[in-house]
């Protein structure tokens, strides 16, 4: 067959018209076989219905085989458990503390003795909305986590004891 030589860049091998029929090299072959009969066993492997596999399931394994990791991951998913009562309920030094980091921290919208302002009044018995009765830990609850109607999150600021001493200089507030 006459070879075509196209332009002069000299590459024949592919400018040839034998070049067609050049057999597909054996590594392709077997890399396209491989993936297809990988792909095969992937869909097998990792499909619930036939072999059980699950995400969850596989997060369970790895957390029993590393109890220490699994325990870091509870702790940082879970919500610490909130005492319900407030072990710093009436301790005169928390009030103080509580009295300073309120001042700074929340006087701007509830008022320097809790009267309210741009937030509800702390003074009153009516908790976000409704008059009833509150527990400390609800109260603790509504500082740390906040609410979406406009009272800020404040566990990222303060740890537990400074949010205690808050809720126990709230109480000081009540009339
Ligand atoms: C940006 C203004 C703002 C700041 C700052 C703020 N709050 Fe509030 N707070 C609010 C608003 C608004 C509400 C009402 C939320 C609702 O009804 O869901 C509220 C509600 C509350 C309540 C429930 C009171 C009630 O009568 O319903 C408490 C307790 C409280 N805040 C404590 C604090 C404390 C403690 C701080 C400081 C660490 C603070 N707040 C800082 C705006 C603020």
């Amino acid at each position: 067959m006459r070879p075509v030589y196209e332009d002069t860049d000299d590459l024949r091998e592919f400018e040839t018209e034998e070049c067609c029929s050049r057999p597909i090299p054996k590594g392709w072959w077997i890399l396209f076989w491989g993936l297809i009969i990988w792909g095969i066993y992937y869909i097998y492997a990792y499909t619930p219905a036939f072999t059980g596999w699950s995400q969850e399931k596989e997060l369970q394994e790895e957390l029993a085989k590393d109890p220490v990791i699994a325990q870091r991951i509870k702790a940082k998913t879970e919500p610490a458990p909130v005492e319900e009562k407030n072990p710093l309920a009436g301790d005169v030094k928390a009030i103080a503390l509580g009295k300073e980091l309120y001042v700074k921290n929340c006087a701007a919208c509830h008022g320097a003795n809790g009267e309210g302002g741009i937030g509800p009044s702390l003074q009153d018995k009516v908790w976000l909305g409704t008059e009833r009765e509150i527990t400390d830990s609800e109260i603790f609850k509504i500082i740390a986590k906040g609410t979406d109607k406009g009272m800020p999150p404040y566990e990222a600021q303060f740890d537990k004891n400074a949010i205690w001493s808050m809720v126990s200089f709230i109480r000081t507030l009540q009339k």
